[in-house]
């Protein structure tokens, strides 16, 4: 068995999911399209199953909240397009305009279109050191720090400047940003108006612009009045969705991690303004533990308390941010995020009340108050969980045929059961048939599969991560008995078919 701790090869795990119909490059027989990716068959499953999850986890089964008293969290499915006015109030339009790079190192942002960087002409590139367009003391600074770095006076034709609005990673990685002492603290460039246009209506002028949303967010938001007329809901309360966001990112990047459509599972749990901390703490280590409960290895996730100038416009003042962050192969040995968890404070509706003029306002019955709730926000990505469960399954197996399966939990597991005739004859695939037609309402996706050896059957199904696979052969006739062979060790044991519905449903239930 392969060391889990050792990095997985994101090239692999790619070739299996293409193999296996986990995901394809979108519009792939016209050379794809960047940025966007499509679900096969098995992936199209295993992202239902995580969404399933969440929605019955989070809306319909959610735990109690620290007070032990029952959570009330209500679904939501709103538009992907809104009034434009929405993305207005939420600062989305305006705010966000440019391709960007921060400094990690600094704290600064640049406009990318503004960096440039400085290296030697002859090729020796293993040092670069950035400046900003226009500023020429900055420009000389990191002309000197370059020959301080070659060891020998430089002019300007031992060099070349290069912009890096389009720099690659390994370009950033010896780059030194105009205002660090250290390489690599430049991220790549991000676009902030990242929003995609569109038109409503046959005219397609200005009046009619609309945007596809950013997040799934907003729509929560401008729904918090319907929702508290038309429920039954007294804070604290949540309203979850889930649904498609697009962002015109300017690198999407690392498989479907950095997309331009993705899907998201949103909570905005809205609570009275001296609750907030005790909140933000309940859904940090609630989400952390689900994500986990997904079959996520505890030593490749972790929780990451934002640091205070990391925090988002309206989270300055709250209790606080962190993200549950997970150990991918393009990340390892570091973490990239899974899902944020906010406190957005009362920013949002304070916003949108502004914006629309409609008082989104709570009356606190109890207190016989009024006040504008504040916001707890568990922001997931459906991708991402997706991704970072095929990159946790992918186990490597030099002593099975297939070298490698896909070890999901039962919940997750796209494929719950593979029905096999030894045979295409003798009766085998009508027995077969029958209990593939018996097992799929119960347990779900039934793989029933006749072709190749019963070897490169097996071989198939551990790299779709099937769990059990049943075959039927020549004794079940007599006996009444199929074999039935265990993914994860590879062991083969003989049952009765009559129990093959009760062993699976025993085995699937964790
Ligand atoms: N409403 C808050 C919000 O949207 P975010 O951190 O921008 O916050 C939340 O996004 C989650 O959405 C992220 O944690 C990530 O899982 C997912 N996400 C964001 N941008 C993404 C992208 N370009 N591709 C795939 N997933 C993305």
């Amino acid at each position: 068995m392969a060391d889990q701790s050792e990095k997985k090869s994101m090239d692999e795990i790619m070739a299996l999911c293409k193999r296996r119909g986990f995901i394809f490059q979108a519009s792939e027989i016209y050379g794809g399209i960047n940025g966007f990716w499509d679900y096969g068959p098995l992936g199209a499953q295993l992202k239902k199953n995580l969404k399933d999850a969440w929605w019955q986890d989070t809306v319909l089964t959610p735990p109690p909240g620290p007070d032990g008293r029952p959570l009330q969290i209500v679904g939501l499915d709103s538009c992907i397009i809104q009034n434009p006015r929405v993305w207005v109030a939420s600062g989305h339009v305006g705010g966000f305009n440019d391709p960007m790079i921060d400094c990690r190192e600094s704290k600064r942002r640049y406009r990318a279109d503004h960096l440039f960087s400085i290296a030697l002409a002859d090729g020796a590139n293993t040092r670069a050191y950035a400046f900003v367009d226009g500023d020429d003391e900055g420009k000389a600074r990191a002309l000197k720090l370059l020959g301080k770095y070659a060891k020998r006076t430089l002019s300007e034709s031992d060099v070349t400047v290069t912009p890096l609005a389009k720099a690659t990673p390994d370009q950033l990685a010896i780059t030194v940003g105009p205002d660090a002492k250290e390489p690599g603290t430049l991220t790549e460039p991000r676009a902030f108006n990242l929003m995609f246009k569109t038109y409503v209506g046959a005219t397609a002028s200005e009046d009619d612009a609309a945007y596809l949303r950013p997040e799934t967010a907003q729509g929560i938001f401008v729904n918090f009045k319907n929702v508290i007329d038309t429920t039954r809901v007294k804070l604290p309360f949540g309203i979850a969705q889930m649904g498609k966001a697009f962002r015109n990112e300017v690198t999407p990047r690392n498989f479907t991690f950095r997309s331009r459509e993705f899907e998201q599972m949103e909570i905005e749990f809205f609570c009275a303004p001296g609750k907030t901390a005790e909140w933000y703490r309940f859904w940090r280590d609630l989400r952390l533990a689900w994500w986990r409960a997904t079959g996520l290895r505890s030593d490749n996730l972790m929780l990451r308390e934002h640091e205070r100038d990391e925090l988002a416009h309206y989270a300055k003042d709250g209790a606080g941010t962190s993200d549950v962050e997970y150990r991918f192969p393009f990340t390892h040995p570091g973490f990239g995020e899974l899902e944020g968890i906010a406190d957005r404070s009362d920013f949002d509706l304070k916003q949108h009340w502004s914006h629309s003029k409609v008082k989104l306002e709570y009356f606190d019955a109890d207190t016989q108050e009024r006040y504008v709730p504040h916001v707890i926000e568990p922001s997931a990505g459906a991708d991402r969980g997706v991704l970072a469960l095929l990159c946790e399954a992918y186990t490597k197996d030099p002593s099975r045929p297939s070298k490698v399966f896909m070890k999901f939990t039962p919940r997750m597991s796209p494929l719950k059961a593979a029905v096999f005739p030894l045979v295409a004859k003798e009766g085998m695939p009508e027995t077969a048939e029958k209990l593939h037609q018996e097992l799929k309402p119960r347990f779900g996706m039934v793989e029933f599969d006749v072709k190749q050896t019963i070897g490169k059957r097996y071989a198939r199904m551990d790299e779709a991560g099937c769990p059990y696979c049943f075959t039927i052969d020549g004794d079940t006739a007599k006996d009444q008995s199929v074999t039935v062979r265990e993914r994860d060790t590879c062991a083969q044991e003989r049952i009765g078919l009559d129990r093959v519905t009760e062993y699976l449903a025993e085995r699937l239930k964790s």
